[in-house]
């Protein structure tokens, strides 16, 4: 049986596609997949899933690996062991809002895929504050009236100032991340230590 290797989609799936080819892998059935969530190489089965739920399928054992953003496992917190960075998807948290607004006297609202994070930052501040959970595309709530503000990643800052907002605070830097499930590490360790040590071994390039 191949290695199976769970992969954040979208922007992590495709600079992971590059760091993959980099180091030597055939990337054609990744690059060709179309709508496909599994598909496989010579070496290895890569299913294709949203960050919280790359997670998932790695706790459970369904995936040995992970591709899944730091920013993921803080508010997940999910219980896999937790390798090492890769060299991309760098990312920082930060509290956003409309530019030129002034915070409310009163409580903040705060709208945030983050809701763990946001709460845990609000707090360590001393400040209570109103948070609204949502899945996506955040930076409509400042503009809609729907919060004060958002915490949200920023990567190139091209979302936040194409919709008119500005970083009020930044408090927490991150990249991809490498997990395995945790027994899998153990049993399958002599089909996935020669990956994982070929991961490591171009770490921080
Ligand atoms: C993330 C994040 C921001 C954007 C930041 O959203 O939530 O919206 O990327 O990237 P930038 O600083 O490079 O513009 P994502 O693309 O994952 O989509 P989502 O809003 O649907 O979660």
């Amino acid at each position: 049986m191949k290695p199976v290797i769970a992969l954040t989609k979208g922007r992590l799936e495709k600079q992971f596609t590059e760091y993959f080819k980099s180091l030597g892998f055939d990337t054609t059935p990744l690059t060709e997949k179309g709508r496909k969530l599994r598909v496989e190489t010579d070496d290895f089965q890569f299913i294709f899933a949203k960050g919280p739920d790359v997670t998932v399928y790695v706790e459970h054992g369904i995936a040995d690996l992970g591709i899944v953003g730091g920013d993921i496992l803080a508010e997940y917190q999910p219980d896999v062991y937790d390798l090492f960075p890769l060299p991309f998807g760098a990312c920082r948290m930060a509290v956003a809002t409309e530019k030129g607004k002034v915070w409310p006297d009163q409580k903040k609202t705060i709208a945030s895929k983050y809701t763990g994070i946001t709460k845990q930052f609000f707090k360590a501040n001393g400040e209570s504050v109103d948070i609204i959970k949502l899945e996506g595309s955040v930076e409509l709530a400042p503009i809609l009236g729907l919060a004060d503000g958002i915490v949200d990643i920023v990567e190139t800052g091209t979302t936040l100032k194409e919709n008119g907002l500005v970083v009020d605070e930044e408090f927490m830097n991150f990249s991809a991340r490498l997990i395995a499930n945790r027994s899998h590490l153990k049993i399958k360790k002599d089909a996935l230590m020669p990956f994982i040590e070929k991961l490591k071994s171009k770490k921080g390039v």
